[in-house]
């Protein structure tokens, strides 16, 4: 599915790969943190037990998501990224950790959750800083709109969570208003799993810029 208006929030850019990132990739279908959603995705079939379940969508380089994955290992993390250099970096990252807990996808979060996730299936979604795409006209790209915070609101238990960070001030309030719209969801404090999480590769120019963070949360009621 493309958002609202059929466009995908992302345009695929072929980025130069380090050598290290190529041979993670090319070999990620053996991978034990790798799969492929070719049907709805059982969670026990994947993780092989029955704990809570987040979706992590666009990590980019991986680092917060491996993080809080280490931290956290009684939760199950599935980390989903269109971007190859994403992918094999974060192979790369947890090739030597014994992770069984973090599972990756290389796949359109949005096609993903319409096609693969079942309904009242996850515990949480986070996105950290997603594409703000700043000029107006680009403002349609944006993956936080009012038909992607209905499509999360099936995909989430009663009770899961919506945590988003961005650095883009009328993203920020734009969210905010999107979710005020959306009378499924209510506002929480910020979800205790993130608080002491790692500043991102994004939010560290955010911080550069003088841009101010914010942080979302919400509880779908
Ligand atoms: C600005 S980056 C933020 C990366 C990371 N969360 C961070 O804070 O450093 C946004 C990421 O979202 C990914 N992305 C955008 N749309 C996506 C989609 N529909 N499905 C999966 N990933 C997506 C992009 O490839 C990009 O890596």
């Amino acid at each position: 599915m493309k958002n609202q208006q059929g466009i995908k929030s992302f345009v695929k850019r072929s980025k130069r790969l380090t050598s290290a990132q190529k041979l993670y990739l090319c070999n990620k279908n053996k991978n034990i943190n790798y799969f492929t959603p070719n049907k709805i995705i059982d969670y026990f079939e994947l993780f092989k037990n029955t704990n809570p379940c987040i979706l992590d969508i666009g990590f980019g380089d991986g680092k917060l998501l491996v993080n809080i994955a280490k931290k956290y290992q009684e939760i199950n993390f599935i980390g989903i990224e269109v971007y190859d250099s994403g992918i094999g970096n974060i192979l790369k990252q947890i090739s030597k950790e014994n992770l069984y807990n973090l599972k990756i996808t290389n796949f359109d979060a949005v096609e993903f959750l319409e096609n693969n996730v079942n309904d009242i299936s996850l515990d949480g979604i986070s996105l950290f800083f997603p594409d703000p795409w700043p000029k107006k006209k680009h403002h349609k790209r944006r993956i936080l709109n009012a038909k992607f915070l209905d499509l999360l609101s099936k995909k989430i238990k009663s009770g899961g969570f919506v945590k988003i960070a961005t650095d883009w001030e009328n993203y920020g309030n734009d969210i905010i208003e999107t979710f005020e719209k959306n009378s499924k969801f209510e506002k929480t404090n910020d979800i205790d799993l993130f608080k002491f999480r790692p500043i991102t590769k994004f939010e560290k120019r955010g911080i550069t810029l003088g841009h101010k963070i914010f942080e979302l949360s919400y509880k779908l009621k």
